[in-house]
């Protein structure tokens, strides 16, 4: 039964290339339904014109799962949320423009959302497992960000560190297809990595100032070696496979603690968060469990379907906003770069 106080908000997520629709009931997910875009893979990462395309075709399908699966109908929604940005510019017009339309012929607010803020946001989803105290910190890394954030408060966040130039899925995603595995890279290196050593290679790690990142060089690097080993040995890759994931992603995972560690220690706080695509890293998720315990921190990561792009994160940034009356205007428009 729906109490009338209870707010019904529907998060539209269409920065890149999934096409996802969530139905949020207060603070707790009614429904999340993402149609991944297949059509990428064969040519080894997102193709934005043929992004904008499968968003077309999904997004009404998807938005009408999930209202199904949440049961309810179009009219008991409270408001609808959906990412403006950053993202792909054709991408985020479809799912804006859809969620202006619905918002506008329904007569309720729509509300404009920070891809990533709603990132970190996705800790808030009452999943029953504990939530992180404000302030706390938040390294995020996804495809397109990585980032340590001071999270003040669900309004309020500050860019401590970021990347100068890749982005740490980036740097997943570029060594993998290095190594000839397919698009997205990240969950392949993962998986290939369970069997490998992490000391079997070492690649040099880039000094850069202050907490930021750069990752660049590192697929240089790897490049560079992959190419020398390669000459002497045709079947290197093949024969080295999980040493090469293991070492590569050890060293992804090594860049990204040395410098949370040092954000925890210049600012005092040990509420360490994890949040974007990246934090479904196995590896990565252990990493911050051992460091937390072993440096007595308190750390929070997201339950797996709501690391990588998911509309439930957008619903519950929407659940924030609409809980302080902010809401977006009809003239809104998508924004591929945003900053924070
Ligand atoms: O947040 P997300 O879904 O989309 C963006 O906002 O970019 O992040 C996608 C990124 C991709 O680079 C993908 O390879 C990476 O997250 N990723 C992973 C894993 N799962 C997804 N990287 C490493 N290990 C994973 N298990
Ligand atoms: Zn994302």
């Amino acid at each position: 039964m729906k109490r009338k106080t209870d707010i019904l908000i529907l998060g539209i997520e269409s920065s890149c290339d999934d096409t996802s629709a969530a139905v949020i009931k207060n603070d707790k997910i009614l429904a999340n339904i993402t149609a991944t875009q297949e059509v990428h893979r064969q040519y080894g990462g997102v193709v934005p014109e043929l992004a904008s395309r499968a968003h077309q075709k999904h997004i009404v399908p998807v938005v009408a799962a999930a209202l199904r699966e949440a049961s309810i109908t179009a009219q008991d929604l409270s408001a609808v949320a959906y990412t403006k940005g950053p993202g792909l510019l054709g991408s985020l017009l479809v799912g804006s423009s859809f969620a202006k339309s619905m918002g506008q012929s329904l007569g309720i607010p729509t509300i404009p959302v920070h891809h990533m803020k709603a990132h970190i946001l996705a800790h808030f989803i009452n999943t029953g497992a504990p939530m992180p105290p404000f302030p706390f910190l938040n390294l995020t890394v996804s495809g397109g960000h990585t980032q340590i954030i001071k999270v003040v408060d669900p309004y309020t966040f500050e860019v401590i560190g970021e990347t100068l130039d890749d982005a740490a899925g980036e740097a997943f995603d570029k060594s993998a297809k290095i190594l000839g595995l397919p698009y997205p890279g990240g969950p392949e290196i993962d998986k290939h990595a369970k069997a490998g050593r992490i000391d079997a290679f070492t690649f040099t790690k880039p000094k850069v100032d202050g907490l930021n990142f750069s990752f660049s060089g590192l697929k240089t690097n790897i490049r560079n070696f992959i190419e020398k080993e390669s000459r002497r040995n045709p079947e290197f890759i093949k024969e080295n496979l999980s040493d090469l994931c293991a070492s590569i992603q050890h060293t992804i995972v090594e860049m990204l603690m040395t410098r949370l560690v040092e954000a925890v220690e210049m600012t005092g706080i040990t509420h360490v968060a994890l949040a974007g695509g990246v934090s479904a890293n196995s590896y990565l998720r252990n990493k911050l469990r051992e460091t937390g315990k072993e440096k007595g921190w308190k750390t929070f990561i997201p339950p797996f379907e709501y690391c990588t792009d998911n509309g439930a994160m957008i619903a519950i940034s929407g659940y924030f906003d609409f809980l302080k009356n902010i809401e977006g205007e009809l003239s809104d428009s998508a924004a591929a770069r945003w900053r924070m």
